[in-house]
């Protein structure tokens, strides 16, 4: 087998690894059992706007497949802030994505765990969290935050596996669009984007 495809392999099979150890830790909070498809994670990097001059956000980067789409569309690492709750997840990240702003805190206290960027505004969002497993009025709470940091009318991105929106409709406050189902994911992913109203 050529080398280049042997380390290739080596690495997806060290990153599930991973991806699974987490899970044992903390399934509530890791959710999927294995990572995100590099197809899903180039979906969801899809809706940055490069050119805006803002950073993105980027919660629950886990073994960083997302994270790695987001600078391969263009982002340069100094413009990404990405909050990860657990820490054996932030120190491999912090050790695979030089120049990434990582903070090793807890996206549903957000003010606390951005610190001096707390008013920091932020291109768009893109969350990995598991929403399901927390409460609906927890999730409404993060979404409404979350759209308070991004310009009128930019998206926070979701996925989730769930047909259905994870975050119910609230049409005066926000806008939910379903934006993608991704077969190749496993379990296949459904990707869902909020705007303000
Ligand atoms: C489904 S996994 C993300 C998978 C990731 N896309 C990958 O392929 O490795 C969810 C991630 O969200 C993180 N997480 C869960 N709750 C969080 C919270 N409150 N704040 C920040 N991260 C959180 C978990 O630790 C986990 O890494």
């Amino acid at each position: 087998m050529e080398l280049r495809l042997k380390e290739r392999l080596g690495r997806k099979f060290d990153e599930e690894i991973r991806f699974f150890k987490g899970w044992i830790d903390g399934p509530k909070q890791v959710g999927a059992i294995i990572p995100t498809s590099s197809v899903t994670a180039k979906r969801m990097a899809s809706i940055i706007d490069t050119t805006s001059g803002l950073p993105v956000l980027e919660l629950g980067p886990g073994t960083g497949v997302i994270t790695k789409a987001i600078l391969k569309g263009g982002t340069e690492p100094q413009n990404l802030v990405s909050i990860e709750y657990s820490t054996d997840f932030y120190q491999h990240l912090m050790r695979t994505f030089e120049g990434v702003h990582f903070i090793n805190g807890d996206a549903f206290d957000l003010d606390r765990t951005l610190d001096t960027l707390k008013h920091q505004k932020f291109d768009c969002v893109i969350c990995a969290i598991p929403l399901l497993s927390f409460p609906m009025e927890r999730r409404i709470e993060l979404l409404e935050d979350l759209l308070d940091r991004v310009p009128a009318g930019r998206p926070v991105m979701q996925i989730t596996y769930s047909p259905v929106s994870p975050i119910i409709a609230k049409p005066e406050r926000y806008k939910i669009k379903h934006y993608d189902f991704v077969m190749r994911n496993i379990p296949p992913a459904q990707l869902w984007t909020y705007t303000r109203a």
